[in-house]
């Protein structure tokens, strides 16, 4: 998996000669797996053209605010969301002085102030101007504020002056992006995860499941791997690829999910189950298959053990999250669900909708502890991955 695999960046363009690098940026972004859309700004127009980088970049250029239609498909708010990351490059010092000051004056700008993702900046302009204090003031604002700065190469510039102002190369500037993901929040920590859906056998031919695709917990594993942890998935039914950095475990029902986890708890930090293990299987499912009788069928269903529960009741257990799938009642049941597994943290996720919660790419969570909630807004299961895990992290580590 390529460091920037299922991240989506919008890079901005600016007015500067070095617009012209836009496109490769683009395209070293997405060699290293990222999803980019690309914002223009009136003045980055100048100097390159809007096809060139929907070209490159597969996607549709934003560029104006007060696009009727554009905000009807992608308004700035949710492509706000939709970012993982924002970088800027080239950056002017016109855009520079506006981000510092926090105006909204442009969908770039606009954009950025509606997002909470990171936002790298990476200048381009005249060494004059680079140097110049009003410029150097605005960038040590934006450090301040945990804003990334790449900062520019020294050289001969397209105007004939040499100094600091070239764009740095478009491959380091994907590779600090991707840097930019990397963390050790849970270096040298191990988490195990169970994902997906179980399968309790009716017959050869039959079974009883649910419509758990394995993405939530896939988007977690993740962002555990990107904080440097080493995970083991105990994955049961899933339809997707799964992070080649992860150990993993293949089960098919409840109790083999039980016994794997149970086998590989002992020496794990933190243990999230965000699988959907079936409450009951078959009493004796029938080896052949079952023939069409055209009479009623009963069949006989039998609890199965509660994985997270039995996890929490260990005498040296890790850190436990639960994921509580609801349709009703969904604060009460989720705490009360919380308190009866003895868990340190439950994630609450709404599963009667169709656009979130299984098999979607997005989802909505409310995470809870015994004396902390906080609801997680609709967004992609990888950008919530990430949320979740920096939260289990400020909470528990
Ligand atoms: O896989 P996706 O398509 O991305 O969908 C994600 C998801 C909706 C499956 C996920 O976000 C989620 O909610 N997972 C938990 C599903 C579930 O079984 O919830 P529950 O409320 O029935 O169970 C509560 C908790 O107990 C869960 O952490 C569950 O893993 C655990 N459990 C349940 C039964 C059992 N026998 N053993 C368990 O460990």
């Amino acid at each position: 998996m390529k460091i920037l695999t299922n991240k989506r960046i919008i890079l901005g363009v600016c007015g500067s000669i070095a617009a012209y690098k836009a496109p490769d940026i683009v395209r070293r972004l997405q060699d290293l797996g990222a999803e980019v859309r690309v914002i223009l700004t009136q003045s980055g127009a100048q100097f390159i053209t809007e096809l060139s980088l929907q070209v490159t970049s597969k996607n549709k250029v934003h560029h104006n605010l007060w696009d009727k239609e554009a905000e009807l498909s992608m308004g700035h708010i949710e492509m706000g969301k939709w970012a993982d990351a924002i970088l800027i490059a080239p950056a002017s010092a016109n855009t520079i002085a506006n981000v510092a000051e926090g105006r909204a004056c442009d969908l770039l700008n606009s954009v950025i102030l509606a997002s909470d993702c990171p936002l790298i900046i990476a200048p381009a302009m005249n060494q004059q101007m680079y140097s110049a204090a009003a410029v150097q003031g605005n960038l040590t604002t934006l450090t301040l504020r945990n804003i990334h700065i790449i900062k520019p190469e020294i050289g001969v510039q397209a105007c004939g002056d040499i100094g600091e102002g070239r764009l740095a190369e478009s491959k380091e500037i994907a590779e600090q992006v991707g840097r930019l993901f990397q963390n050790t929040e849970l270096s040298g920590k191990k988490v195990l995860i169970t994902l997906g859906a179980t399968i309790e056998a009716i017959d050869p031919v039959r079974y009883l499941s649910n419509h758990s695709s394995g993405k939530m917990g896939s988007a977690l594993a993740d962002a555990c791997i990107e904080a440097g942890a080493q995970v083991t998935l105990v994955v049961g039914n899933i339809g997707i690829d799964l992070n080649q950095k992860a150990r993993k475990i293949s089960t098919v029902s409840a109790q083999e999910m039980h016994q794997k986890v149970m086998e590989n708890i002992a020496d794990q930090d933190i243990f999230i189950a965000c699988a959907a293990v079936s409450d009951y299987s078959i009493k004796n499912p029938e080896k052949n298959k079952i023939k069409k009788s055209g009479k009623n069928l009963t069949l006989t269903l039998l609890p199965t053990k509660d994985i997270l529960k039995d996890v929490c009741a260990l005498s040296t257990k890790p850190i436990c999250i639960g994921f509580a799938a609801e349709t009703q009642n969904l604060t009460e049941n989720a705490i009360n669900k919380m308190k009866y597994k003895g868990c340190d943290a439950i994630i609450m996720n709404d599963v009667s909708r169709d656009d979130l919660g299984f098999k979607s790419d997005e989802n909505e969570v409310i995470f809870f502890t015994k004396n902390f909630q906080l609801k997680m807004i609709k967004n992609s299961k990888q950008k919530l991955g990430r949320k979740i895990i920096k939260l289990v992290v400020e909470k528990f580590i």
